[in-house]
């Protein structure tokens, strides 16, 4: 079992080429004996920490962020193991280069630093066939799956094929966050053409170079995926990932209940918000349903917070009806209310009877928001006004610039504490650095999907979850507002330090897992002690030992894998 799974057979200069078995400068001297590694490798043995040392000297020494971003890439590309050690021993360090801000930039540049294809492509060129695409896979193990179609990666708009930056970083963050297991994590790009002029003209652009084709064939490649990928992977949960707030919707609603399926961008976001409006909850002494929430930006990040917070009203006791009407949207058309004409589906659920409007400081005046949470990706849309209005209404006023990367947030931490004399509750998408006002240390929290969505994953996998539900949502987010200490309260954190992100995403595990079963959404055998199962599941990047007689890290990996086939 041992070989079949991790060796496959591999020896020598195969051996080195495998991200996956390559353990560089530390292969031992057995090891390089009887594995015919002798000779291709130079004959000093490293220390998992030596080579660590190695490599973070190395990216410390690149001053720009995307040339760092390239190097760990290309460590992942060599000797996964190593990457995955250092990104979870520096994790604040390395999540904003693995994931956003940088993974926008590497996004924006990726034809022109492309080395080496990650992640598969599935282009409308393969339709009738997809499922031959995906058996070029070379894991049978997947059981995790991000796919985007590139039309809205993070507030950056549509950047085609060359998006696969974003479904490469999450799954990273599946494995480094929550312990799903490399080998399960499949990043897939659907490329369907882009609509962005400049791709279009550009050369060194690796999709299509036309525009996005719509309608009954872009249904017809995502059906034909959708489909594929369940029976090539039964046991794969898939996340959408980064689709246009038109399909990103609609898709969401066809195929939640027929696979185990979630919107990151909707439902995750929807999570973490919650969260952190939790624990903002906890420094304010006020209760949820004395919330009124403003949203400046009514896609998929907006909607799904507003949708997450409904629920978890409605848990609370209150109607449905009354629980929408505490929350307002503003889109790029102002004030989103009753009398608009030509409403989606979406926003029409929140349009409450009131006068338009697009000055933002008065809307505030007029409805008198405890919170105001932007999803617009339009930058410095809170202005000086915009947070002394909420500041005049409410003594704690909650702030949330929630649009990614940096450039597009919609104020900075340190606008929201100096025009709110330190009183606002403030959290962004992106991180930003503490910011000390008058003698006073404010760490603003990141609401960074990265809390909610490797744990949610872990859970599904782990429960063989059939579907997701709001429930889920719920319950991870309590969880992850429960790891939020006084301490952190005290600096006006919101959300915990992502150091402790393997306890967070385990809890999240937990917690979503036992709700799985208790739900009847699973077909599997409850373990006796899930949150030991979990436990027992997490990958760890430690380094195989090939001359052992058994290895604990293949014995775990077998198990989830057995556990995949029932
Ligand atoms: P989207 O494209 O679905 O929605 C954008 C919304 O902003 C639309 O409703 C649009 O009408 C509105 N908008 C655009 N210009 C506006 C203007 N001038 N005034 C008012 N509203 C305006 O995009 P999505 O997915 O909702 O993402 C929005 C932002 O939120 C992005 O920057 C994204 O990175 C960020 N985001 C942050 C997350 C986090 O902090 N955890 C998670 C998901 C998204």
């Amino acid at each position: 079992m041992k070989s079949e799974v991790f060796f496959r057979g591999k020896r020598g200069v195969d051996l080195l080429h495998d991200p996956l078995l390559n353990k560089g400068t530390a292969f031992n001297e057995a090891e390089r004996q009887t594995l015919g590694l002798e000779g291709l490798l130079p004959p000093r043995i490293n220390s998992t920490a030596q080579q660590l040392e190695r490599v973070l000297d190395n990216l410390r020494s690149k001053a720009d962020p995307l040339e760092k971003y390239i190097f760990l890439i290309s460590l992942q590309d060599r000797n996964e193991t190593l990457f995955y050690r250092l990104v979870m021993d520096h994790l604040e360090e390395m999540v904003p280069l693995i994931y956003t801000p940088t993974v926008g930039r590497a996004c924006e540049r990726y034809g022109h630093v492309f080395r080496r294809a990650r992640g598969l492509y599935v282009s409308l060129h393969d339709r009738g066939r997809v499922r031959d695409v995906l058996d070029n896979w070379p894991s049978r193990e997947v059981r995790m799956i991000v796919f985007t179609d590139g039309e809205r990666i993070l507030g950056l708009g549509d950047l085609g094929a060359d998006g696969m930056g974003i479904p490469v970083g999450k799954l990273s963050l599946y494995t480094a966050c929550a312990g799903v297991f490399p080998e399960q994590c499949l990043p897939v790009t659907l490329d369907v053409g882009t609509d962005n002029e400049e791709l279009l003209a550009d050369p060194l652009y690796v999709g299509l170079p036309h525009r996005r084709v719509r309608g009954a064939d872009y249904d017809a490649l995502i059906e034909e995926f959708m489909v594929a990928a369940h029976e090539a992977f039964p046991a794969a949960c898939l996340q959408f990932e980064d689709f246009g707030n038109a399909n990103a919707f609609r898709l969401l609603r066809r195929y939640r209940n027929l696979y185990c399926t979630f919107n990151d961008d909707i439902q995750g976001t929807g999570s973490v918000t919650l969260a952190g409006i939790y624990s903002a909850l906890r420094l304010t002494g006020e209760r949820l349903a004395d919330q009124r929430f403003l949203f400046f930006g009514a896609g998929e990040a907006g909607i799904g917070i507003a949708d997450t917070l409904v629920a978890a009203l409605h848990q609370e006791g209150m109607s449905g009806a009354e629980a929408r009407r505490r929350c307002w949207l503003v889109d790029s058309r102002g004030l989103v209310v009753a009398e608009r004409a030509h409403l989606s589906e979406h926003k029409l659920r929140y349009a409450h009877p009131q006068a338009a409007g697009t000055d933002l400081p008065k809307i505030i005046e007029r409805l008198q928001p405890t919170a105001i949470i932007g999803a617009s990706a339009v930058p410095g849309a809170f202005t000086e006004r915009v947070v002394r209005a909420m500041a005049r209404q409410n003594r704690r006023p909650i702030v949330f610039a929630l649009s990614n990367p940096t450039s597009r947030s919609e104020c900075t931490a340190e606008q929201a504490y100096t025009w709110s004399d330190g009183r606002a509750i403030f959290a962004s998408g992106s991180p930003f650095d503490p910011v000390t006002l008058n003698g006073v240390l404010h760490e603003p929290g990141q609401a960074n999907n990265a809390y909610i969505f490797p744990g949610l994953g872990m859970g599904l996998m782990l429960s063989h979850a059939s579907r997701v539900t709001d429930e889920m949502l719920l319950v991870a987010a309590r969880a992850l507002a429960d790891r939020v200490t006084s301490d952190d309260l005290a600096h006006d954190r919101v959300f915990p330090r992502l150091t402790h992100i393997r306890d967070i995403s385990h809890a999240i595990a937990t917690a979503v897992g036992e709700l799985v079963y208790a739900h009847g959404l699973s077909d599997a055998q409850p373990p006796v002690d899930f949150a030991a199962h979990v436990r027992e599941h997490m990958y760890q990047p430690d380094y195989h030992d090939y001359t052992a007689e058994q290895d604990s890290r293949v014995g775990a990996f077998d198990e989830v894998m057995s556990l995949a086939s029932r």
